[in-house]
């Protein structure tokens, strides 16, 4: 069991219109009434997020947006300023998740200027790293982790990463039903953590939360949350159903 906070967060990713998300909200903001055992974020769509915003504010739920470009503001069709997100009630944002890098040509260079621009706005970034199923295989994921950390983190200071988020989602376990082992999860994990010691020093490495993510469901929670370097979750789709995703904050050891 960690010693920090829980924080588990659901990513929407595009699913839910808006009076859905809304809907949602609503009944989870109903069914986590009072909870404070553990720190909970939803990540619904940008167009979603004013409204939800108005659902949750007086709630212990909080959200986040799932993506931002760094830019304060300028002629970029289509893009999202980081000032748009915190004007619509969101405290974090997802940055770096593997379906915009595998989809949408995120690189590590375009993650850490994302992740420069949230903290810059008091934005906490949660910052997702992993390696696909081809890298493990090779027996390559430490050396993908190391380097994903180490460019998208270059430059930063301890301070700037007191409110950041760390999420391992291994690609192949991501929608497909295949959870890493709370073993394999752990091992990572630790890994990480040791990696941010080596970088940013005790105190950081020390109070960072670390979430798992891939195929997290309420029968599999418990067990990994049982671990002592996993922080939480980062759940895509079992966090789509109110009372799925409460079963999942409610999770027993
Ligand atoms: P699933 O929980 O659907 O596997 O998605 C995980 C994820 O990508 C969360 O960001």
């Amino acid at each position: 069991m960690s010693k920090r906070k829980p924080f588990i967060a659901g990513n929407w990713k595009m699913y839910k219109t808006c009076p859905e998300a809304v809907e949602t909200a609503k009944k989870l903001v109903r069914i986590l009434h009072g909870i404070d055992h553990v720190d909970v974020m939803i990540a619904p769509s940008f167009t979603a997020l004013a409204s939800v915003y108005e659902v949750i504010k007086d709630s212990s739920v909080m959200i986040g947006a799932q993506n931002l470009f760094w830019e304060k503001e300028g002629a970029y069709t289509g893009e999202i300023s980081p000032g748009m997100i915190v004007s619509s009630g969101c405290r974090y944002v997802i940055i770096g998740h593997s379906e915009r890098r595998q989809y949408f040509g995120e690189t590590d260079l375009s993650v850490n200027k994302k992740i420069r621009a949230a903290i810059k706005n008091s934005l906490a970034p949660v910052f997702c790293i992993g390696e696909t199923e081809k890298e493990r295989d090779a027996e390559d994921t430490f050396n993908i982790l190391d380097k994903q950390i180490k460019m998208g983190l270059e430059g930063f200071s301890p301070d700037d990463l007191q409110h950041m988020i760390l999420a391992y989602e291994p690609v192949w376990a991501i929608g497909t039903g295949k959870t890493a082992t709370s073993v394999q999860a752990q091992e990572v994990h630790r890994f990480l953590r040791n990696l941010i010691e080596n970088l940013f020093g005790k105190r950081i490495a020390g109070s960072i939360r670390i979430l798992y993510g891939g195929s997290v469901k309420p029968e599999n929670i418990g067990e990994l949350m049982s671990m002592p370097d996993i922080d939480g979750a980062l759940v895509g789709g079992a966090s789509l159903d109110a009372e799925k995703f409460a079963g999942i904050i409610n999770f027993k050891i």
